[in-house]
Parts: structure tokens; sequence; C-alpha cells
């Protein structure tokens, strides 16, 4: 009997598992149920090219929408799973269809964390998760002469980028003293809201919203020290949380996220998971790790179709970010500990600075704009986990390519 793979979520990890599975010499039946109305596409480009309608949808995909039928992986459009019966090994969906499984592959991803404030339903208010959003961003401000972007994290500062690029006046509300708290540390927090700054947007940081004003179409927003905030369209971008509700509905373990061990396997026989809505230990970073980036997800994906196809394989990449914000690049890898130290290299200025996370001499994560070597270098030495002098990383004299290469 031929073994079926069934996926839930077409976004880059389930997209890509499809694809990888396909790659590695899978044979079986692959079904990739997708919520959306768009077969895969790069998500990067929603907050930067398709938002400011330099890059059409098509241009996002993965693979040309043919690339599914000549490789047999059948994909279901806007369709959900309502559910999931892991001892009978099936999947019931929105459609009244159901499908059989052997191996399903849980790739849920995100949902976004709704801003819990009066008005958030009137007309130019967005959220930005999937194309559809993005699109309709984009038609907003072709018509809008300013905007609020509520959350200074990744979305949020992105959007105010392309916005500003088209011309429109915008204004960021954090809640946080500080931009991409989560993120990045202080220094980088401040160098970031430099280069917003140069490029003419304004903030309210530690502010928090109380109403998004208007009638039927919004007028602006409201905050809780009484300052109003006119605008056209009012943008939220406050974060996300691992989609774990059908893992949780058949028991898999879920600790922030559902746990997966080094080849994306969840504590249920034949039941996997991958991407944003996954929790894992990694050998440099501990345990029940959680990340909401592109190249993990794309990795574990590239782990369970090995897996998959009998390959041994084990997910322990070092994580890596990057954001374009103002034409600059924003380059992050590994994660900062709270009690980390951090060397700043050379001098640093507005687009252009590189600084290092450490943990008793080893470098633990990489901030980087304008700096791609540094950044290369510490992705290295994050890797290797040899002990580095600080006082090397921060001499601008010192070669790191050479450092990194031979770091004791
Ligand atoms: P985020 O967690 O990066 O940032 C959310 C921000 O909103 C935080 O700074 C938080 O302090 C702030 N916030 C929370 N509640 C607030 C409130 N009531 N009022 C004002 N501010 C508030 O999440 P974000 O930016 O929404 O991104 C969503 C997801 O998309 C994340 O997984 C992110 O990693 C991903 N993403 C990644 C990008 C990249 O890697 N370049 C680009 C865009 C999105």
């Amino acid at each position: 009997m031929t073994e079926r793979v069934v996926i839930v979520g077409g976004g880059h990890a389930g997209g890509q598992a499809a694809i990888w599975l396909r790659q590695y010499g899978f044979e079986g039946e692959i079904d990739l149920v997708c919520g959306e109305n768009w077969h895969p596409y790069q998500r990067p480009p929603l907050s930067k090219q398709v938002l400011d309608g330099s890059m059409k949808p098509k241009r996002c995909l993965f693979r040309p929408v043919d690339f599914y039928s000549d490789k047999d992986i059948t994909v279901r459009l806007a369709t959900r799973v309502t559910e999931v019966d892991a001892s009978g090994k099936n999947v019931s969906l929105d459609s009244g269809e159901s499908l059989g499984w052997d191996h399903l592959i849980l790739a849920t991803g995100s949902k976004l964390i709704h801003l819990p404030v009066p008005g958030t339903d009137l007309r130019g208010v967005f959220y930005l998760r999937q194309m559809d959003d993005s699109l309709a961003i984009g038609q907003a401000s072709a018509e809008a002469t300013s905007a609020v972007i509520v959350g200074g994290g990744y979305i949020g500062l992105e959007i105010a980028s392309s916005l500003r690029s088209r011309g429109l006046d915008v204004t960021v509300v954090e809640l946080a003293p500080r931009l991409l708290q989560r993120a990045v540390p202080p220094m980088v927090s401040e160098l970031i809201q430099s280069l917003h700054e140069a490029n003419g947007v304004k903030f309210h940081l530690g502010a928090r919203v109380t109403s998004i004003l208007g009638k039927t179409v919004v007028a602006g927003l409201e905050l809780d020290d009484g300052t109003p905030i006119e605008a056209d369209m009012v943008v939220i971008g406050i974060g996300v949380q691992p989609e774990v509700s059908l893992a949780q509905s058949i028991g898999a373990e879920v600790l922030g996220g559902i746990v997966v061990d080094p080849s994306c396997r969840t504590s249920l026989e034949g039941v996997f998971a991958i991407g944003d809505c996954t929790v894992f230990d990694h050998r440099v970073f501990g345990e029940n790790v959680h990340l909401e980036s592109v190249q993990h997800a794309v990795g574990q994906a590239k782990v369970v179709a090995q897996v998959l196809t009998g390959t041994p394989a084990a997910y322990d990449e070092v994580p890596w970010f990057w954001s374009d914000q103002h034409g600059k690049k924003l380059q992050i890898a590994g994660l900062m500990g709270k009690d980390d130290n951090l060397v700043v290299r050379g001098q640093t200025g507005i687009g252009d600075f590189s600084a290092f996370a450490m943990r008793d001499d080893i470098v633990q994560a990489v901030y980087a704009m304008g700096r791609p070597k540094d950044y290369l270098a510490g992705r290295q030495l994050i890797a290797a986990q040899q002990p580095v002098s600080a006082r090397a990383l921060s001499d601008t004299a010192v070669d790191l390519k050479a450092l990194a290469a031979n770091p004791s």
C-alpha cells in the first residue's frame, strides 16, 4: 500500500516540506493543506516589496503552480484541518473531506496577537500576516498620507520603512521602552531608532493605545496619556504566538510550542511538527527553544523530509535572522542570554555597527548592520563555541575572518 504524508499548513515550513520530500525521493502520496488561497510563497517580501508594490505576488511563489501537479503533490487551497484523529490516523477538513495518513506533519505556524482595544474593526485598520493582508495594506497606502503603526518589532519597523518610502507620514507606537526589545540588546535598539528617525519616522515608546478613533473609517488612535495621533490608516504588529491547538487536541506535548526532538518528531507516533509552531532543545541555546524565522522553518522542513526518506538527520543549526529597513540590512545570528555581555566592534554609526553577545568568552549572538563580514565571522564563532578574546572582537585592526577560522 502507498504511504501517505499529510502536511497541515502551506507556509515556509509546510510548503518546503512537500518540495523537499519529492527532492529526497519520497514516492508516496503527499497532501498539502493550505489555509490560504495561495500556493506556498515567500513571506519576507510581504512587509517590504509586496507592500510597496515593487514585487507582484506571483514572483513570491516558491514554485510555479504547475510544479505541484507535475510532482504529484495534492495541494488543497483555502482549506483547513478541523480535527485530527491520532489513533485512527485521519484528519477532517472543513471541506467535509477526510484524509488518512501514515505520517502527519504539523506546520501550523503562528497566530496573530490581537490588540485588545475598541475600534480595531474600523475600515483602514490592518494586521499583516498573509499575502492578502499585504496587498490590502499596499492598496490603502497608495491613497493615504499618514499611518500609525502599533508595535515596534520586526513587522512594525519594516512596514514603517516601506510606508515612508511611499511618502507617508509614519508614527510608531511601541509599548516597551525600546524598539525590537524581544530580539536585540538596547544599543542596537537605539541605533535602529536613529536610522528610522533619520528617515523621518516618529516614535512614541513606552506608550499604550487605549482606542482606535473613527466612526466607520479609521481617523487615528489615542494613547493612555490622552494623546491623539491622527492617521489615515493603522497597522498593528504586536507579535504572534505558536498555533498549537490541533497538537493540543490530540495530546501531543506542548510547552509554549509543540515539543519536537531533533528529527522533528512530536511525542505522538507518526506525528511530526516543524517551523514556528515548535519548541526544541538546541545544543548551544538549551531547552525548549522557540524560533520565529524562515531559516528555522526551512531547516526543519528539510530534516523531516530526510527522516521520512530514510536519511537520519538532526536539526541543530545556529539560528539567523535578517531585516531590511530603509535600505539597510540588519543581520542577526544566535540568541543572546539575559546575563551575556555585549562587545561592540569599533565605532558605531547609523546603519553601520556590529556587536557580539558573549558568555564566558564564547560568542552567543552577533548583531550587524552594514558589516556583512563581521556578521559572517560571528556566525562561525557561534557555531564553533570556542573561547575568543573580547578585546580582539572589539578591535577593528583584528581580522575577524582569520579569528573565526582559528578562534583560540
Ligand atoms: P514582534 O514580537 O517582533 O514585535 C511585536 C512588538 O509589539 C514588540 O516590540 C512588542 O513590545 C510590541 N507590542 C506588544 N503589545 C503592544 C501594544 N499593545 N502596543 C504597542 N506595542 C506592543 O512581532 P511582530 O513584529 O508582530 O512580527 C510577527 C512575526 O513576524 C514574528 O514572528 C516576526 O519574527 C516575524 N517577522 C520577521 C521578520 C524578519 O525576520 N525580518 C519581518 C517581519 C515579521
